[in-house]
């Protein structure tokens, strides 16, 4: 019987694993995947020997998987969330941004990007009325790496409200508030209305949340905008845009800070200012986004 194993199939020892397991795999048509898996399979053994891993820490890293898992419904997904703490959702970004020199760096698209957001016009506020907060007027523009204006780009804009919480983390929130899609004009120019939003923790309720406790880092992001801009002719633009004012700019528990991402989120007494019919103070944020060449993508959006 033994005799009939071929030599190079029997694991004898550790030494012997990696090869078997990516000789198993050599079949794999598709060759990207191919690529990537036995990649995989080599780093994830040098890992486990680097480490050398005992059988509970085994089964206490496959639990913790498995709690990652069950920890996602429609509504939270805790599998973004790690990659998101462990630094591979900036990383991915970053090596996807090769040219960030010319056009703006992307940042993290994080687990909270919806799809189904409601249309606006320019100049239309994606708060609710009634929404607590300081309000915030946004103009943005969209330009190419020339510095001409990209018309009739789609703008996903999404943020926290003034207490740090996204519409679906918050009963007290309508549904899609302080989530809008805008389209630029003739100019590349966008504008709305919101309210400033808070920096906040990033949920701690899972396992992600344990892991965090256990390396002793606190769970903030500094207060921030997200955009997904999205244009015939050029490469989609997920990124995010910091208040130069925020707490946590330097230890963003998701390590999504770039320089040229941090806007200027100007203040405003009432009744000063570029909208000085408004009665509290407020602020202004005026941002240009530079958008490369390319073919446009569409992120699968981590909740619905
Ligand atoms: C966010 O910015 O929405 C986010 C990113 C990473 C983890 C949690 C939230
Ligand atoms: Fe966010």
């Amino acid at each position: 019987m033994t005799e009939s194993l071929r030599p190079d199939s029997v694991i004898d020892d550790a030494a012997t694993v990696t090869g078997i397991v990516k000789a198993a795999m050599a079949g794999t048509q598709n060759p990207r995947l191919k690529e990537i898996v036995d990649a995989l399979v080599e780093h994830g053994h040098a890992f486990l020997k680097h480490v050398r891993l005992t059988d509970a820490e085994f089964e206490q890293g496959l639990a913790f998987v498995r709690a990652v898992g069950q920890a996602c419904n429609d509504r939270h997904n805790e599998v973004v969330l790690l990659a998101d703490v462990l630094g591979f959702s900036t990383l991915v970004a970053l090596m996807n941004n090769a040219d960030a020199s010319t056009r703006t760096p992307g940042a993290l698209l994080g687990p909270f990007y919806r799809g189904g957001s409601p249309e606006y016009e320019n100049g239309e506020s994606i708060a609710c009325e009634d929404s607590p907060g300081a309000p915030l007027f946004v103009h943005a523009r969209v330009l190419d790496t020339s510095g001409r204006p990209v018309a009739d780009a789609t703008v996903d804009v999404w943020q926290a409200s003034p207490v740090g919480l996204y519409e679906n983390q918050d009963e007290s929130q309508p549904e899609h508030n302080l989530r809008g899609r805008f389209r630029t004009g003739a100019d590349g120019a966008l504008s709305f209305r919101s309210v400033r939003p808070a920096g906040y923790p990033v949920p701690t309720d899972g396992p992600v949340g344990a892991l965090l406790a256990a390396q002793q880092r606190h769970p903030y992001r500094p207060a921030h905008l997200h955009f997904a801009i999205f244009a015939e002719g050029h490469a989609t633009l997920v990124s995010q845009v910091f208040a130069d004012d925020s707490e946590h700019l330097d230890t963003d528990v998701v390590f999504g800070v770039n320089r040229r991402l941090i806007g200027q989120f100007e203040q405003h007494a009432a009744g000063t200012g570029p909208h000085e019919d408004q009665r509290d103070a407020y602020y202004t944020l005026d941002f240009d986004f530079i958008l490369a060449e390319g073919t446009p993508t569409y992120p699968t959006p981590p909740i619905q």
